[in-house]
């Protein structure tokens, strides 16, 4: 631990938050002459080890990134293909999900979403809300200018309609798509790329971040417990001295 006598650390050794951007999924299956939605099913069974795995590495709040307001831009086969993983994976995880004490959340702009889709987020929400061991958010259609421009209209009408009068940091927290979750401690990328992409723009203002070569349908909970243990010995100021 980077506790010394002198200057404690202000930050947990465990990240209490840990949010992902998931990606290279595409490389992975390009690198072995397959389609890129072998990539994404591999990329999903992932997502099931990690969030079996995060409780027990001190995780208790979890985002993931599974698609981009510019992941539209890909071809409807994919996009199609990748609706199609979510659509399953809500469908056959959430038993698994409710049993294990995992409350989903999704954030992003839902309306461009399929309806049918948008009603199993729903569901799932509900159904696990009561549950505590992990806060498991997925970033579905997510970008974080999108959601400031929201959440910045939706200060606006609280304003226009005289129930804040001058707005605080908190106030625009609870017009976010994150309102309840703590702001990630940790930000972990895989496939090489060192950029944010437009995840948790406002969210990640005071969080480490770690860049990982390993693609991710090659990211283990091994590879998680090593990043864990780096964050250990990292020393966060948040400004201080
Ligand atoms: C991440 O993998 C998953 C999504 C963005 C949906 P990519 O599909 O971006 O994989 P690469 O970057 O092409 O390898
Ligand atoms: C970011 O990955 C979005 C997700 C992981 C869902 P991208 O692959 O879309 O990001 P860029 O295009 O490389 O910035
Ligand atoms: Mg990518």
């Amino acid at each position: 631990m980077a506790v010394t006598a002198a200057e404690p650390s202000q930050g947990p050794a465990t990240p209490r938050h840990v949010a992902i951007i998931m990606d290279g999924n595409g490389r992975w299956a390009k690198n072995r002459g397959w389609p890129r939605l072998v990539g994404h099913r591999r990329g999903a069974e992932r997502v099931k080890q990690i969030v079996r795995a995060a409780p027990d590495l001190g995780i208790g709040w979890l985002t993931v990134y599974a698609f981009s307001t510019e992941n539209w831009k890909r071809s409807t086969e994919e996009v199609l293909g990748l609706m199609k993983i979510f659509r399953r994976y809500i469908l056959r995880e959430a038993d698994g999900l409710s049993a294990e004490g995992v409350r989903m959340r999704f954030i992003g702009g839902r309306e461009r979403l399929d309806p049918k889709l948008q009603a199993l987020m729903a569901g799932i929400e509900a159904r696990t809300a009561g549950n505590t061991r992990l806060n498991l958010t997925v970033a579905i259609n997510y970008g974080g200018r999108d959601e400031i421009l929201r959440a910045s209209t939706r200060l606006a009408e609280k304003i226009a309609a005289g129930q804040i009068e001058n707005p605080t940091e908190a106030d625009f927290n609870d017009c976010l798509d994150t309102v309840g979750l703590p702001d990630p401690d940790l930000v972990i990328r895989t496939s090489g790329e060192t950029r944010t992409s437009n995840f948790l723009p406002w969210q990640s203002a005071y969080a480490e971040y770690e860049f990982t070569p390993t693609l991710w349908p090659d990211f283990s909970p091994e590879h998680l417990a090593e990043i864990l243990d780096r964050f250990g010995l990292r020393d966060r100021r948040f400004g201080g001295a």
